[in-house]
């Protein structure tokens, strides 16, 4: 059926869908049944993934990860991290099918960009015979963490396969085209992995010899509630130097000012990506304009900012027609009304991070600086991406130099994915990223991340707190027993 459409239909480079020849007798659009998609072994029907993606997709709030409570988490709370998780992910997943199977099909049948395909349908498949159902017992709880260690694997080598697929491709969609579908694609991918991460992360703090140790004070899975914004950058700055010495033989310094023990909750794999992003950039720029006897430097500064409902959370996220794909506003405000809305992390003032990064790099031309926010632009090894992009047709150097990297992510630059996708990160929760860049003598980027509130009820309450561990010390034993 698959071979017998592709000869039936052909492919336009500006239509985002298949177009019918003009002689052909075959109505347009076709009927659902008829359309083709790449060939897959996962068994889920074209209808449920057309029934799942027209689901709203519900947003996802920082405090929405935090509520199920600290680990060691009790087997209610295990459950109900469960069946949030589960609420969300299938019409996140669906949403992503629906979107790979809109491009071009010559592009979503290319090796690389089908086997993401087909990675997102395997990982709706699995999740089917959990969701017609909540999760009710432990024993499906488990076989549910296993499935989402699943998810994350199979989707931790998206960005290099897409970017390749996209470069071999590149004859065949418009460049804006795939900058335009990568950043809902990538941003998408945030909160997907993210729901599937932090159940995994509650599940193994709060199962096996850890559920005996005692409670990480400052940890809700994969958000830290006392993470130092200046700590991160130190662990960074030590990455991105050893990368310079390797690459230049040099090692640029890097002067912390500000706040220096400014804290607040956020998570700490973003928050290290951004900041190594950034500082590969500084430390990239200040040596090649020969200027790194001038240090780099990092102000932080930190300002309270109250935020009191999930409504309020949501409506800082920076959500625009081209952004909100990853959940739609169906019902938004019904949503927030549930009961959760008051829930203690979003009572307390949470802090608002800035970081100033400040180079004397030389900054941005004004050529290039429009360029900077699109995936894939670089001005990387020009030279060699020039060469290889087969006499150079306009953005395609910055997917000739994604492949050229590869999945390398030790390189200093040149993937072009640094920046878009660094503020793709920010944004996600409500934060930001600009650059103010002064041509000829250097660059200052403003990162802001929002915290949340730091669940103080729980802190303060070490004895209602002491209840939830003895009990699950208690259910432990007994599924030991
Ligand atoms: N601090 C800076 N000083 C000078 N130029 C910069 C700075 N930050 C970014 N740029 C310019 O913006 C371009 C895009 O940056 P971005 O981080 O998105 O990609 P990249 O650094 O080229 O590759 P990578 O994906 O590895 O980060 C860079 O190639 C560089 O030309
Ligand atoms: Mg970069």
């Amino acid at each position: 059926m698959w071979k017998r459409t592709i000869q039936r239909c052909s492919f336009s480079t500006t239509a985002r869908r298949w177009t019918a020849p003009e002689t052909t007798q075959q109505p347009f659009p076709p009927d659902i049944n008829e359309w083709s998609h790449p060939p897959s072994n996962a068994s889920i029907s074209d209808e449920e993934v057309y029934r799942l993606a027209a689901k709203p997709r519900q947003p996802l709030t920082l405090a929405d990860l935090v509520k199920h409570g600290k680990p060691p988490l009790p087997d209610a709370a295990l459950l109900s991290s469960a069946n949030f998780t589960l609420s969300r992910l299938p019409a996140r997943l669906a949403h992503r099918i629906q979107a790979l199977r809109n491009l071009p099909f010559i592009v979503v049948a290319n090796p690389n960009v089908s086997k993401i395909y087909n990675n997102y349908l395997h990982s709706l498949s699995t999740l089917e015979p959990f969701y017609k159902k909540s999760i009710t017992t432990i024993e499906e709880e488990i076989k549910f963490t296993e499935v989402m260690a699943d998810l994350v694997r199979t989707h931790s080598n998206t960005i290099p396969t897409l970017a390749q697929g996209f470069l071999q491709c590149r004859k065949y969609i418009d460049p804006a085209e795939v900058t335009r579908f990568l950043d809902q694609h990538l941003r998408a991918r945030i909160g997907t992995r993210l729901c599937a991460e932090q159940h995994l992360a509650l599940h193994m703090a709060s199962t096996g010899d850890a559920a005996l140790q005692p409670p990480d004070p400052s940890h809700v899975g994969v958000i830290d509630l006392a993470l130092q914004p200046a700590s991160i950058v130190r662990q960074c700055e030590s990455f991105v130097a050893e990368v310079c010495e390797l690459k230049y033989g040099i090692r640029p310094s890097l002067v912390i000012n500000g706040e220096v023990d400014a804290e607040f909750a956020h998570i700490p794999m973003h928050v290290e990506y951004i900041i190594t992003e950034l500082l590969k950039n500084a430390f990239r720029a200040t040596i090649e304009s020969g200027n790194e006897q001038y240090p780099i430097e990092v102000t932080i500064a930190s300002a309270p900012d109250v935020t009191t409902t999930k409504l309020d959370a949501l409506k800082k996220l920076s959500v625009t027609e081209s952004t909100n794909h990853d959940f739609s506003q169906d019902g938004l405000e019904e949503y927030c009304s549930g009961d959760d809305s008051e829930m203690p992390p979003l009572k307390t003032a949470a802090p608002c991070i800035t970081l100033r990064i400040r180079d004397r790099g030389g900054g941005i031309s004004a050529e290039a600086l429009p360029n900077i926010w699109s995936y894939s632009f670089t001005t990387f090894n020009k030279e060699e991406a020039d060469e290889a992009a087969n006499g150079g047709n306009g953005n395609s150097e910055g997917l000739n130099a994604i492949a050229a990297s590869g999945s390398n992510q030790s390189s200093i630059a040149g993937l072009g994915y640094g920046l878009p996708l660094g503020r793709a990160y920010a944004e996600y929760f409500g934060g930001g990223i600009t650059l103010q860049s002064m041509y000829g003598w250097g660059t200052d980027v403003y990162l802001t991340l929002q915290g949340i509130g730091k669940m103080d009820d729980l802190r303060k309450r070490p004895s209602a707190f002491k209840e939830l561990e003895m009990e699950h010390r208690h259910e432990h034993k007994r599924g030991k027993d």
